[in-house]
């Protein structure tokens, strides 16, 4: 059974990790993957799979950066023409990013079956790109894998035949949990100079970042936060260009409070956020890294497609109102981490409960 495995943007690397380590074991399986090169830099992709042992992509696509509609179109036409030359029996997209629904539209269209990772996940909100590719990437999905109940409630709903539709698990705690020993040998707190207490923040979403008001608003809150505890910041590249735009970068680099660095890798991420007191982001995947690792969040987000970590305990929404985010600070260091739940199934074995529905 050849199956082709689609990654593009830095969550996907995270995501796949797993399932290519537990196809191994499967001797019926040939797992092919194909990066779409959505995600370019070094530091957003290569060091993934460096540090994550990920198998050298079979294709990259190249397609590179573009508005919505080009790079979606140009992962297809791309994507369609590995679909013929392969001819797959399935193919296996993850996430919610442009090369997910991409690659799920032209196997679907060929008849290809599409096993879909991460199902299920709903914001409730179209303004996100990342909703629209999850509700389209479901619908023409044969396989449906679902990291929370919610993703299952939220299917039902949809009418989704429940036979296609599996509770497995986080593949991307999988990787947290193999890489938890390995991450707290980082030296990345020495060589950013931090030490004691400290915060972290990670933003990306196009609602916070690409308005100059918001980001303004955002960075103005953080700065206050930052006069309280030190603040790291790895900084995703859509932001620096937008912080650069809006003439905010200047003044945050030369603000003590805070230490700013480019994307970090996985390991050095992992150990930042593992010792930290609060996280503050509006990344999916972080929300659900910190629920694991038992350090409270605060989601800068009117709303979460993962309720289930605001449900344990670790995660709370607080928007970008500068009140709400103040309050949501002192709610953070006052949260009894011991007390927080665990997500069910979230575990370590979700990649080898996926690879076994696949091998049948
Ligand atoms: C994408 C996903 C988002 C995901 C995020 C993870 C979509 C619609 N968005 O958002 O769901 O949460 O990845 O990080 O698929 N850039 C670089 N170097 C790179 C990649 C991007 O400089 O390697 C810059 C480019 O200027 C690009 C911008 O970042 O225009 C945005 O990249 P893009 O992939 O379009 O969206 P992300 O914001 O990264
Ligand atoms: N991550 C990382 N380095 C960073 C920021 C995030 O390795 O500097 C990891 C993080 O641990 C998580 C994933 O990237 O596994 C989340 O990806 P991102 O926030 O880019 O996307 P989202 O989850 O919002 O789609």
């Amino acid at each position: 059974m050849k199956i082709i495995n689609v990654v593009g943007a830095r969550p996907n690397f995270i995501k796949i990790a797993p399932l290519m380590r537990a196809y191994g074991a499967v001797r019926s399986i040939d797992a092919r993957l194909v990066h779409t090169g959505q995600h370019y830099d070094r530091a957003m992709s290569k060091l993934f799979f460096e540090e994550l042992g990920i198998p050298k992509p079979d294709l990259n696509l190249e397609v590179g950066s573009g508005s919505h509609a080009r790079q979606t179109a140009d992962i297809m036409v791309r994507f369609e023409k590995v679909c013929l030359d392969e001819q797959p029996d399935w193919v296996l997209v993850v996430g919610d990013v442009n090369s997910t629904i991409a690659c799920g539209l032209v196997a679907a269209k060929l008849g290809i079956p599409v096993a879909h990772v991460e199902a299920g996940l709903r914001s409730f909100d179209r303004e996100m790109p990342e909703e629209i590719n999850r509700v389209l990437t479901d619908r023409i999905s044969d396989l449906l894998f679902v990291t929370e109940r919610s993703g299952l409630e939220n299917l039902e709903r949809e009418g989704v035949d429940p036979s296609r539709v599996h509770f497995v698990g986080n593949v991307m705690i999988d990787t947290l949990r193999a890489n938890q020993v390995r991450a707290a040998e980082s030296d990345v707190l020495e060589r950013l100079g931090v030490a004691g207490d400290y915060g972290v923040v990670t933003l990306h979403r196009p609602s916070n970042v690409d308005d100059p008001d918001t980001l303004r608003r955002l960075v103005d809150t953080l700065q206050g936060l930052a006069r309280r505890m030190p603040l790291v910041w790895p900084v995703h590249p859509r932001t620096r260009q937008r912080l650069e735009a809006a003439g905010l970068l200047p003044e945050l680099e030369q603000d003590a409070g805070f230490v700013l660095t480019g994307g970090l890798g996985y390991l050095d991420f992992l150990k930042v956020t593992s010792s930290a007191r609060l996280v503050l982001t509006d990344s999916g995947g972080v929300q659900e890294e910190s629920a694991v690792l038992q350090v409270p969040c605060l989601t800068l987000r009117e709303n979460t497609e993962r309720p289930v970590t605001c449900d344990v305990g670790a995660n709370r929404l607080v928007g970008t109102d500068p009140k709400r985010i103040r309050d949501g600070f002192e709610w953070a260091l006052g949260v009894d981490r011991s007390a927080l739940a665990m997500p069910e199934l979230w575990d370590g074995g979700a990649a080898e409960r996926i690879v076994r529905v696949l091998a049948g």
